[in-house]
């Protein structure tokens, strides 16, 4: 009797064992800044891939007949280029079977090699340097419009909607900021407005009155900054400080945050703030609104900008292993290229050199401290 009861304990067991072994285990790397200045846009990008894995695990993920549990590998890449690709390195040596990331231009381009090197894909949904795409792997994928998108729709609002006559620029040092600042100028001087200065900081400074009280003697109509909100909101403060009141402000996605009011201390050059992103506005993404509610009951007070996109890259990685029936990326890379999802922020199908066909982009202004769309 008692070995009988054993041998059935054991075959319980047994059983069980076989039920985990079945369940197989798909990795996926994420990495962005969650360390440095730039934490809060890692936090949310890391909240926006980690809302996907738990409810496509919530639903039950077969892949190739496979029942699959998905696991997030969380890297920091502190918004360092040479921490990004040791970042990459390490998702490539942990043989994770995709990648989203960046959040950085800076770190992103860089660590898109590392990515081909070891043929793993990489899609971004917040990198917006065009260059990006340039060498053609088929490992690097980007799901929002880049840089040409939005530093030539800037430049034509404040030519054709503000009429400006004359603007300041100022970059950051970094391939996104110093590539958007070039778009920009030159989709400007298109446009007839005439750049006046030109100054240049970095993406760590925080005091910004030598540049601007020089550019306040050349009386510009306009203020273009290429960087991130933790140098935009210091900036604006700074100009409201030197009596800059009425100069209008312009910046592409990485000052257009939910972060940007609270970083300018409360000074009221927010009003003058124009930032333009590379996607549809929430209420105008096929499912936005819906989204941002479940996000906002999930992680609350946290989303900053990325955190949808980044949730529609990490759908997108498990759809196009879904469809190859694989998590090898030898086998889904195919399938990711020719993805054709219906996602939270837009619907995802791509150019051949992994861009997304048809991007939108939204123009945003702050009212009273809340960013408004334009468009
Ligand atoms: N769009 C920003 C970049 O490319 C975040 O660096």
């Amino acid at each position: 009797m008692q070995l009988k009861l054993k041998l059935t304990v054991a075959a319980a067991i047994a059983v069980v064992a076989a039920g985990a072994a079945a369940q197989e285990v798909v990795r996926i790397g994420n990495v962005a800044p969650m360390s440095g200045p730039q934490a809060h846009y890692g936090k949310d990008i890391e909240n926006g891939v980690r809302m996907a894995i738990d409810d496509m695990n919530a639903q039950g993920v077969v892949i190739g007949g496979k029942k699959v549990k998905l696991e997030l590998l969380n890297e920091d890449d502190a918004s360092d280029p040479k921490q990004g690709t040791a970042a990459a390195q390490k998702l490539c040596d942990a043989k994770v079977a995709g990648v989203i990331g960046h959040l950085n231009s800076g770190t992103t381009i860089p660590a898109s090699k590392v990515y081909n090197d070891c043929g793993i894909p990489h899609i971004t949904g917040a990198a917006t340097n065009p260059n990006l795409t340039k060498p053609g792997y088929n490992t690097t994928f980007r799901i929002i419009a880049n840089d040409n998108a939005l530093g030539a729709g800037l430049a034509v609002y404040a030519a054709e909607t503000l009429k400006l006559k004359s603007v300041a620029v100022i970059d950051d040092r970094t391939a996104y900021g110093q590539g958007l600042a070039n778009v920009f100028k030159r989709a400007a001087a298109e446009k007839g407005i005439k750049v006046v200065d030109e100054q240049f900081t970095t993406d760590k400074a925080t005091d910004f009155m030598a540049i601007l009280t020089a550019i306040k003697a050349k009386n510009p109509d306009g203020v273009f900054f290429g960087g991130m909100d933790p140098q935009g909101g210091p900036m604006l403060r700074q100009m409201e400080q030197l009596g800059m009141t009425n100069v209008k402000y312009f910046g592409g996605d990485g000052i257009c945050t939910t972060e940007l009011p609270k970083l300018t201390g409360g000074a009221k050059t927010i009003g003058n703030v124009v930032c333009a992103e590379g996607g549809a506005s929430l209420a105008k993404m096929p499912g936005g609104l819906a989204w941002k509610k479940r996000y906002d009951a999930k992680y609350p007070g946290q989303y900053v900008l990325y955190g949808p996109y980044k949730y529609d890259a990490t759908m997108l990685l498990v759809d196009a292993m879904k469809r190859a029936g694989s998590w090898d990326p030898k086998v889904y890379i195919p399938e990711l290229l020719k993805s054709n999802y219906k996602g939270v922020t837009a619907n995802i199908a791509f150019e051949p050199n992994g861009e997304l066909k048809n991007p939108a982009i939204t123009l945003y202004m702050y009212k009273d401290g809340k960013k408004e769309p334009l468009n």
